[in-house]
């Protein structure tokens, strides 16, 4: 079919303005620059029904469709790699009211999380998923990763904040659980199995979601440790020491410069590891928090926000690492668990083993210490095959996981059978027939062969 009629076809679905070739990469390349090319058909609908009739047109067709919302994926899972369409829910972005009783809400799956977060934050409560992207990631897309983030220690992932989904799936049944039941035990849990699918199930259009207190308290501050290994311990004491622990975000010397050299971002002193540290609760948590660190070794320096201002300056040393990575080329990206107790091990190691495999590359580690996520991103250097076996086999010596919040895309589906049994590679394959018996729900994404 030419590109005309297709287009035409689409377009009598969604709206003209709403099917059409993405010349710039807006839709057809990622976050990371790594994957994708621009010249993809995108379609935007507007509602479920409208997905519903795209599914429909497509699968008629065999036309694969890659489900998109904001496209800060960082492993390949939401662009085209051989003519799919790229179906956006940017407009499926309703944000329902919440429900004080229940302390839910539906939302529309392209709704982005800040917009989520402010509508709870608007009705006094909170909703617990937050990372750096916030402001373009979308609800959807944080469904289809299960996305984690800086809160994942008290709240857990975002699997845990989903109680109900609508979704379509790749035979065009809409499946939908939008009723908020907390107690529905009828069945298979076929919302849990929809959150981290990456849009290889079903295309999410709505979540119901779950969200908790907003606490009168917050203390936010910057720890300096002359150690990872202190880092790592007094994270631990202050976890067990409290439960009003929200976040725990490791960051190294190298990595707290380059933000400062690429965005001006000051740091209030020196330290060759950084742990921010925030928590919250009904009493104002910092003076425990303080009482918990004075126990812990290692520490060479505290800084405690003392305003919004400066709380805000805390966090976009940690939530611009990404960017400022960026700034210096497209790094590999490795999103990795290994055990906490394990951690300043594998951070020492895998800093030493990557420049002795690379010598020319700059390895950058920072994360979620508490739940034992790093990410560690390399530049420069150039095996990419050495340095990916180095770090992720680092990763499985240490008993940890190739894929920690960020999910798989294509960037880790090579890692997939060493990783996961053949028992439940061969049960994923047979859960995606039942849901997309024509496998053109992003084909190429998560398993290499479906
Ligand atoms: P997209 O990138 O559009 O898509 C991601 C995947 O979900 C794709 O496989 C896509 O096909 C699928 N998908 C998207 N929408 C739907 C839908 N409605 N139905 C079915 N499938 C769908 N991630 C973390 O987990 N923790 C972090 O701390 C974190 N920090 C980040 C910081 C920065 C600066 C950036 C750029 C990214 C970060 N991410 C983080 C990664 C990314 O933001 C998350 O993976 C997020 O969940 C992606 O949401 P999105 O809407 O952009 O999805
Ligand atoms: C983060 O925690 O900042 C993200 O997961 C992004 C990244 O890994 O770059
Ligand atoms: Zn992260």
């Amino acid at each position: 079919m030419n590109g005309d009629a297709l287009l035409g076809d689409l377009g009598a679905i969604v709206g003209t303005d709403h099917a059409f070739v993405d010349d710039v990469g807006t839709y057809s390349v990622d976050w990371t620059k790594r994957f994708g090319a621009p010249g993809a058909v995108v379609v935007r609908p507007g509602s479920v029904d409208e997905v519903v009739a795209v599914v429909d047109w497509c699968r008629a067709r065999s036309v694969a469709v890659v489900p998109q919302g904001g496209n800060t994926g960082l492993v390949g899972g939401g662009v085209p790699l051989d003519g799919e369409i790229v179906l956006s829910t940017r407009r499926l972005d309703a944000i329902g009211p919440v429900d004080a009783v229940s302390r839910q809400m539906t939302v529309g799956s392209g709704a982005t999380l800040a917009a989520v977060q402010m509508a709870a934050e608007e009705a006094g409560l909170r909703y617990a998923v937050d990372f750096g992207a916030r402001g373009s990631a979308t609800i959807g897309g944080t469904v289809a990763t299960n996305a984690g983030g800086v809160n994942v220690l008290r709240y857990g992932m975002t699997r845990r904040q989903v109680v109900g989904l609508e979704a379509v799936l790749g035979d065009g049944c809409v499946f939908g659980h939008l009723s908020g039941l907390e107690k529905d035990n009828t069945g298979f849990d076929l919302v849990s199995l929809l959150c981290g699918s990456e849009g290889t199930l079903g295309i999410v259009t709505a979540a119901r979601i779950r969200l908790v207190p907003r606490a009168s308290h917050v203390s936010t501050s910057l720890v300096g440790f002359a150690t990872m290994a202190a880092a790592v311990r007094a994270v631990g004491v202050i976890r067990s020491g409290t439960d009003s622990l929200d976040a725990a975000e490791l960051m190294l010397d190298s990595g707290a410069r380059l933000v400062g050299e690429a965005f001006g971002v000051g740091r209030p002193f020196d330290a060759p590891v950084y742990v921010l540290i925030e928590a919250s609760a009904d009493h104002d948590p910092s003076e425990q928090i303080e009482m918990l660190l004075s126990g812990c070794e290692g520490v060479t320096d505290v800084a405690v926000a003392v305003d919004a201002r400066t709380r805000r300056d805390l966090w976009r040393l940690r939530d611009e690492h990404t960017a400022a990575i960026g700034t210096k080329g497209v790094p590999r990206k490795f999103d990795v668990t290994v055990p906490v107790g394990a951690l300043a091990e594998f951070i020492e190691a895998v800093t030493g083993r990557v420049s002795m495999a690379s010598p020319a590359s700059e390895t950058f580690v920072f994360g979620h210490v508490a739940d034992g996520n790093m990410h560690v991103n390399v530049l420069g250097g150039d095996d990419d095959e050495v340095i990916e076996e180095t770090v992720l086999g680092l990763v499985l010596e240490h008993g940890g996981s190739v894929s920690a919040e960020h999910g798989v895309g294509r960037l880790k589906k090579a890692w997939m059978p060493r990783q996961r049994s053949t028992v439940d590679l061969d049960l994923m394959r047979a859960i995606k027939r039942a849901c997309d018996p024509g496998l053109f729900l992003n084909p190429h994404v998560l398993l290499d062969t479906w």
